[in-house]
């Protein structure tokens, strides 16, 4: 081990190879140097051998280190021969042609029965896996598909004698990627999976691994919900011979496959459902069955113990009689008609292991549709494929117990067979023939007869067994070989010791109820009981229809020919047959993908590693046709290609056919080859192929090629760094000249515009030089005229001077006579005017001399007279400024114009004390003019009224003061609105001046009766006051004569009337009224205006009232004002009434 793990990387097959690594350059080649080449290389853990591109792998019953993702690095991406023989480098062969080349391919897998297909099969499967594209989607591809395997094994494996995980089931497996090489998804098909282990196990071998691991692995819960014990011994269908496996944990195995399940995509109820199926089928081995004896004495079947049965029945959801009848009866139907029969012991038996079978096979097809279902890939593009096939090896049982299974499992193997023959055998041969090349040919076995002998559909085994299952009338297992022995006597793989040609009468190893067929692998005893039944794999249509109506969606899925809906009085294909036509489909699939081969080889007989039998070794190499297989590789070419891709793919390596040829590709080819200069026995010219003779010439080929890639990759990039660098440098170049241009202009520019600012300096310093030297000139000049001119001026200055003074001079002494004469001239008028201002001071003086006498005069004679007049005048201005400022005063202090406001300002002057007292008085009358003149006629009348009482009571009466400020209202009773008084108001005609009620005194006894009283403008009325309207007394005011009243503050008056009248009979009125002197007053005007005479007011505390007769005196006394506030009449005596008024 230690000298495996440093390994170095090699660059050849042929490096440190230890025996041949490929069994075409074996030296010599014999049989014997071919199994020692094997054994060398086994001992050397070297399991892995090329005979071209055929791999041949040893078991080695043990790891080895060989598997690891360092190796998988290894062989990554490496040529075939490259690398020592690994199954990984045909892994990798296979997938690059599948990427590279858009060749589906496919891996058949063959070998017996424990050799390592499973195991080759599944290192294909995951080199593949590790080596394709990445990522989560990917990767979860590759985890679905990788994890499918752990189900399928714990539903499909077993260990048998051969193998501890022998398949039991054929496999093929499409693994569908995508044109970059990434996996999309995969279709599993499984062909035949063998149920009869279901119910009965060869010695020494188990069951499924399912029902094992369930039962270990399975939680306490889990196992009590599907009715279980953990217990195998409880369970008639598992054998006890072998119930655990040294090296396997079934309930480790659990775990993994319950994990794998999830993986997959199975839901939670999906796999319980799946297990419950488990649980039901180990418990229908429980299930047992005693005779019943009935009349017609026939033993009928029935459940011996019941219990079982109900717990399937509760597991399953499937109704108890139903199950219980289906075990007892069985129900033919044959033209509509129905026919019932009863099922014995052993018939029931059977039903049951029918039942279990079919249960259980049609569980894995489920299972292998649902994964199918999970790992289809997701789209519907183009997809390439790589198709792996594991099927069941060749099988020979030496005991003879071979049976249908057997020969049904040899069958497809003598097909594959077939197929790698055709494949590579006899295509090969007839490829050279086809190609024109030179060929010897090589003796083979072809098994193309011994196909036929099973499958030929006239007479070949299979098309007979279901010819005798559908036959009406008696079939057993012994009229199928009589009928075998009648048609295939002659056939010269077929033997029989009941055959006419009596070759095999004496041939004891051949029991009679068995045949013979000589198989390119071996001949092979089969025994002929069990293959109608099996051929037939009836399942009573009670039972299916039983499963149907089971209340569990799975089971029922399982079973849809109990449909009673859909009820098929055809039989179904038989298990034969039905083998047939899936392997046809399988080959045809094959061969239309590029063929990779591993044939597996098993080296022992024990599974036990480091041990290599030879003779064991040596049978499956004769029969896996293996020596064959090196001469044809040897008398062949290794490799052959069309020219067109030879050429295409080498044409670099000539410069003739580079990068174009454009002759024929053969005659390319042809240049190629010389010009590389391979040795002309090295290959070969076909019509349409070239043919290489070594493996190693082709390698040096790729190996040159390789090589030439990396030059071309070299120029290529040579030729694109030198075109990118050219491009660069005239990019830049061209820059360059452009930046080169501005700069030189904007150099150029500078510089010109630095030489005209110069020159421009130095013409001004030139302009300004030449410009000052004319000035000078000029200024010269000019200075020269100036002088001309000022030497002139002086001259003729002074000559005019000269001139000037000659004619001042002249002037002078003219001017001189002038002054002195004006000179004497003046000094003669001063003198004069001397003289006079003296004469007329001189008369000035005695003027006012003579003036100022006058006045002194004047003024002593009026002095007296002045003082008296003086002092009147002042005083009179005097007192004329004091009243002007009085006035003034006055004016500014005014009071208000209210005629009540009595306030006057103070007196100034005492001299002016009248004045001021008139003005005031004045003032006041004034104000009272201005304050009447506002007045209504209205207004005025009732001050007319008021000031006539105030004529008449004021100072009189006591009462007056208190009347003065309530206004007089006249009618206080609304005569003529109130409706009471509406006929008393129809009766007076008249205006009404004053009406109220007043107390009429009654002379009796003094008191009061109220009555209405009425003033008109020439009468006074007395009505009743309750009815309002009855007048008692009416009085012209022309009959009254006086009224008397009191002084106090009483109302109490009295009416006189005229003597000799007709009121006057009634007598005077005593009348009280609040309202005195508003009556009063009004009877005095009315009286005044119709007689123009004054009626008598007589204001006295004590008068006399004529009463009808008597005269009564009236005395008005004060009292005190305890005895109440109202004045009181009181009689007296008959001649006295007395008045109470309360004092004030
Ligand atoms: N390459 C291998 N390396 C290690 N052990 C192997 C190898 N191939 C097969 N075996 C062992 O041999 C046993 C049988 O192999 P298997 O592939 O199941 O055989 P087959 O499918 O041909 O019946 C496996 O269980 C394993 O223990
Ligand atoms: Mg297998």
């Amino acid at each position: 081990m230690g000298d495996m793990s440093k390994m170095e990387v090699k660059t050849s097959l042929l490096d440190n190879m230890i025996g041949v690594g490929d069994m075409v350059l074996l030296e010599p080649l014999t049989e014997k140097s071919f199994i020692e080449n094997l054994r060398k290389r086994f001992n050397h853990n070297e399991i892995y051998t090329y005979i071209g591109s055929v791999v041949i792998s040893i078991n080695p019953y043990r790891s080895l280190p060989i598997y690891t993702p360092d190796k998988v690095e290894e062989y990554r991406n490496r040529n075939f021969y490259e690398l020592s023989p690994h199954i990984y480098a045909l892994a990798d062969e296979a997938y690059r042609s599948l990427r590279d080349q858009d060749k589906d391919q496919c891996i058949l897998i063959t070998g017996e029965s424990g050799a390592g297909k499973t195991e080759a099969s599944k290192l294909v499967m995951s080199y593949v896996a590790a080596v394709c594209g990445k990522g989560a989607e990917v990767n979860q591809v590759k985890e679905q598909l990788l994890q499918s395997n752990p189900v399928l094994e714990a539903f499909g494996n077993a260990k048998t004698v051969r193998n501890d995980n022998s398949s039991r089931f054929g496999k093929y497996m499409d693994i569908e990627f995508d044109f970059k090489g990434d996996p999309l998804g995969g279709v599993i098909s499984n062909y035949l999976l063998e149920k009869s282990r279901v119910v009965k196990q060869p010695r020494g071998e188990r069951n499924f691994h399912i029902f094992y691991q369930l039962l270990s692995g399975a939680s306490e819960d889990m196992l009590k919900k599907l009715k279980l014990e953990r217990d195998f011994s409880k369970y008639n269908y598992l054998s006890l011979d072998s119930a655990t496996v040294t090296g396997v944990d079934d309930a480790s195995c659990f775990r993994t496959v319950k994990n794998a399940m999830q993986i997959v995509g199975f839901m939670d109820d999906e796999t319980q459902s799946v297990l419950e199926l488990v649980g039901a089928v180990l418990k229908l081995g429980n299930i047992e069955f005693k005779p019943e004896s009935r009349v017609n004495e026939v033993d009928e079947s029935r459940v011996k113990d019941k219990n079982e049965l109900k717990e399937i029945c509760e597991l399953l959801g499937i109704d108890q009689s139903v199950l219980e009848r289906a075990f007892s009866f069985r129900t033919v139907e044959a033209k509509q008609e129905k026919v019932s029969t009863t099922l014995n012991v052993a018939q029931a038996y059977y039903a049951r292991d029918a039942l279990a079978k079919n249960l259980y096979s049609r569980l894995f097809t489920w299972l292998v549709n649902r994964i199918n279902e999970s790992i289809k890939a997701q789209t519907k593009k183009r997809k390439k494929v790589m198709g792996v096939l594991d099927i069941y090896g060749f099988e020979i049982f030496e005991s003879g117990e071979n049976s249908f299974e057997q020969f049904i499992i040899n069958y497809c193997n003598e097909k594959l067979q077939q197929i790698f023959i055709e494949l590579t055998l006899k295509e090969e041969q007839e490829e050279y023939i086809r190609e024109g090349i030179e060929w010897t040919h090589i003796e083979y076995f072809n098994n193309s007869v011994i196909c036929d002998l099973i499958e030929n559909n006239t007479n070949g085994i299979m098309a007979m067994l279901d010819e005798e299952c559908l036959r009406p009338g008696t079939v057993t297992d012994s009229t199928f070989l009589e009928k075998l022995n009648q048609i295939c006597a002659d056939h010269q793989h077929f033997e029989s010791r009941m055959s006419k040609s009596s070759k095999f009468l004496n041939d004891h190893s051949l029991p009679h109820n068995c045949f013979r067929i000589q198989h390119y692998a071996g001949k092979v005893l089969y025994h002929v009981d069990g293959f109608v039944d099996k051929n037939n794999d009836l399942l009573y249509r009670d039972l299916s229809q039983a499963m149907w109506k089971a209340n569990h969606s799975l089971i029922k899925s399982l079973f849809p020919d109990g449909n009673p809906a859909k009820i098929n009085l055809k039989r179904p294909p038989t298990a034969g047959s039905q083998f047939k036509a899936s392997v046809a489909t399988l080959m045809k699939n094959l061969q239309t993908k590029n063929p990779n081969y591993i044939r597996c080889i098993k080296p022992n007989d024990q599974k036990a590693s480091h041990i290599f039998t030879d003779s064991l070794v040596c049978h499956q190499v004769r029969y896996l046709g293996l020596m064959e297989n090196v001469r044809v590789r040897r008398a062949g070419y290794a490799f052959r290609q069309p020219y067109e891709a030879c050429l295409e793919r080498y044409k670099m390596l000539c410069k003739q056919t580079w990068p174009h040829w454009r002759g024929q590709a053969r005659d390319g080819v042809e240049v190629l080859l010389k010009d590389l200069q391979i040795p002309a026995e090295e290959y070969s010219y076909g019509r349409s192929k070239i043919f290489i003779r070594n493996p190693r010439t082709l390698f040096s080929l790729e190996e040159q090629r390789k090589r030439r890639l990396h030059g071309l990759a070299t120029l290529i990039q040579k030729i694109f760094r030198g075109w990118k660098a050219r491009t660069h440098f005239l990019l830049m170049k061209s820059s360059q000249v452009t930046v080169a241009a501005w700069y030189r202009r904007y150099a150029q520019q500078k510089k010109y515009k630095k030489t005209k600012s110069s020159a421009v300096i130095v013409q001004s310093f030139i302009r300004g030089w030449k410009a000052r030297k004319i000035l000078r000139e000029l200024k010269y000049q000019k200075r020269c005229k100036e002088a001309v001119t000022t030497i002139g001026a002086y001259w003729h200055g002074t000559q005019a001077r000269r001139e000037l003074r000659c004619l001042k001079e002249e002037a002078r002494n003219r001017r001189a006579v002038t002054v002195i004469w004006a000179s004497w001239q003046g000094t003669k008028a001063r003198r004069e005017l001397r003289c006079l201002k003296e004469e007329a001071r001189n008369r000035r003086a005695v003027t006012v001399i003579w003036a100022s006498w006058q006045g002194t005069k004047v003024r002593r004679e009026y002095r007296k007279f002045f003082r008296a007049h003086a002092g009147k005048r002042i005083y009179e201005f005097t007192i004329q400024r004091i009243i002007q400022k009085y006035f003034l005063e006055l004016k500014n202090k005014m009071p208000s114009m209210s005629p009540c406001d009595k306030t006057w300002p103070a007196r100034p002057y005492l001299f002016l004390d009248s004045t001021h007292k008139e003005l005031r008085r004045i003032f006041h009358l004034w104000t009272c003019k201005k304050y009447r003149g506002q007045f209504t006629d209205q207004k005025k009348a009732i001050y007319k009224e008021k000031l006539e009482a105030s004529e008449i009571f004021k100072d009189k009466k006591a009462l007056y003061p208190s009347s003065v400020g309530q206004p007089f209202q006249g009618d206080y009773l609304e005569i003529n609105k109130n409706p009471r008084y509406q006929k008393l108001n129809s009766l007076v005609e008249e205006k009404i001046i004053f009406a109220d009620i007043v107390n009429k005194i009654n002379r009796a006894n003094g008191k009061g009766a109220q009555r209405i009283f009425l003033l008109t403008k020439n009468k006074f009325m007395l009505a009743d006051q309750k009815s309002g309207h009855q007048v008692k007394s009416i009085v012209p005011l022309a009959e009254l004569t006086s009224v008397s009243m009191s002084a106090q503050s009483d109302g109490f008056f009295a009416l006189r009337v005229k003597e000799g009248t007709t009121a006057a009979a009634k007598g005077d009125f005593l009348l009280n009224s609040e309202r005195i002197i508003e009556i009063i007053t009004k009877l005095h005007r009315a009286g005044l205006d119709l007689t123009k005479e004054k009626i008598q007011i007589e204001i006295t505390d004590e008068f006399l009232v004529q009463f009808k007769q008597d005269k009564v005196c009236v005395k008005f006394i004060q009292s005190n004002p305890k005895n109440g506030t109202m004045a009181s009449c009181k009689r007296k005596n008959n001649r006295l009434l007395e008045v109470t008024v309360p004092s004030p």
